[in-house]
């Protein structure tokens, strides 16, 4: 079995880390959201991995390299327009061969990896797999309509008016019989041939197309309370280790990492959470649930339950949280007098200002 990852896409600046064109680098708990989906693979027993890949093709290669870190073998394939999911496996066409795969979307993340759902399929092989989720606005999604016995009656694609509030998850189960239905369809509305499309396809030929049902599911959609909810679960996960300097002054309570390059000094840092490589925090509390990336700075601050992304600068500002602070970021202070708050914000920024 295969796998083919979709880290293709046009580069269009995703909110709300403006600065991060591959949306498949988003990171969570400081790893980026597609090593996640090719450790699952990986774990599942898959070794060939063909990766899709469009104008961020550079970044993701650099990030990715060949697969072997991951213990697997990648493939690049490249798709020069992202012209949708079901465009994606006609491309791969000739690398897929016969072989059944897994279609994993690189901005997928699973909790709990996908191992049990391949294990499944290859037991009972049915010509199509996908995976359901329940959603609080299924609009954004591809939308599953189920009959009385659980069956997929119905797919569709963004619907204004959902059947149900079961999402598509981007990890599709797929034997041969995916190429025919591909081949058979039509671009939709927004000029993609849509892989609902094709699974819609196969449904009305009736072919077997099953679905199960998973918690503990994300995608960014620019939704910044989704994504501190993501990092906290993975952090939860989280195996103290200190690699890092950190001095005597330091208190460092539970599931804590400092990345080897890191310093804290005269600090007090609650678990669990992760402080990136070549990070310096000085005299500062970080508390439960944050993610301080690499190279950042957190001096005479509190941070808690917010993600912080490389680069960024923190420095005597009393209490940040909740928070997600972008790349190249620095917060601090204003001069008391005048009383005004002085912002430069990027596109899609939020602020919330107490006055
Ligand atoms: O994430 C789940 C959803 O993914 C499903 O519920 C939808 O049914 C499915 O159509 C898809 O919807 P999106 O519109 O959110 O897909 P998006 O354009 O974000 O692309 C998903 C991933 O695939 C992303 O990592 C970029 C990559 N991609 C996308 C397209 C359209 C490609 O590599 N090539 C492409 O042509």
């Amino acid at each position: 079995m295969k796998a083919l990852v979709l880290s293709g896409g046009a580069g269009t600046r995703l909110r709300p880390i403006t600065h991060t064109s591959a949306k498949q680098l988003v990171p969570v708990a400081n790893k980026a959201v597609l090593f996640y989906g090719l450790e699952s693979l990986a774990d599942a027993g898959i070794t060939e991995v063909g990766m899709i890949v469009g104008d961020t093709a550079a970044e993701i290669q650099e990030a990715v390299g060949d697969g072997s870190t991951f213990g697997l073998d990648i493939t690049y394939i490249p798709q020069e327009q992202p012209l949708g999911l079901a465009h994606a496996v006609l491309i791969a066409r000739d690398w897929l061969g016969d072989d059944d795969f897994v279609m994993y979307l690189g901005d997928n993340f699973i909790v709990g990896g996908i191992t049990d759902l391949v294990d499944e399929f290859r037991g009972s092989r049915p010509d199509a797999q996908i995976l359901l989720t329940q959603v609080p606005d299924p609009r954004a999604f591809g939308v599953a309509e189920l009959g009385p016995d659980g069956q997929v009656i119905g797919l569709e694609e963004k619907p204004q008016q959902p059947k149900s509030d079961l999402a598509l998850v981007g990890v599709y189960l797929f034997t041969p019989a995916i190429h025919d239905a591909v081949r058979a369809i039509e671009p939709s509305w927004r000029g993609e041939l849509e892989i609902t499309h094709a699974l819609q396809h196969l449904i009305d030929v009736r072919a077997d197309v099953r679905s199960t049902v998973i918690a503990g599911y994300w995608k960014d959609t620019g939704n910044v309370t989704d994504m501190l909810e993501v990092n906290r679960t993975v952090l939860e996960g989280l195996e103290r280790r200190i690699d890092g300097e950190v001095d005597e002054e330091t208190e460092t309570v539970g599931r804590v990492v400092v990345e080897k390059g890191a310093r804290v000094t005269g600090s007090r840092i609650v678990g669990p959470a992760v402080i990136g490589a070549g990070t310096e925090v000085r005299d500062s509390y970080v508390g439960p649930f944050t993610s301080v990336a690499q190279d950042c700075r957190i001096v005479d601050s509190e941070v808690e339950y917010s993600i912080v992304l490389r680069d960024a600068s923190i420095e005597g500002v009393a209490r940040v949280e909740s928070s997600l602070i972008g790349r190249h970021v620095e917060v601090t202070p204003a001069p008391s007098v005048p009383r005004a708050h002085r912002l430069v914000l990027g596109d899609h920024s939020k602020v919330q200002i107490h006055s």
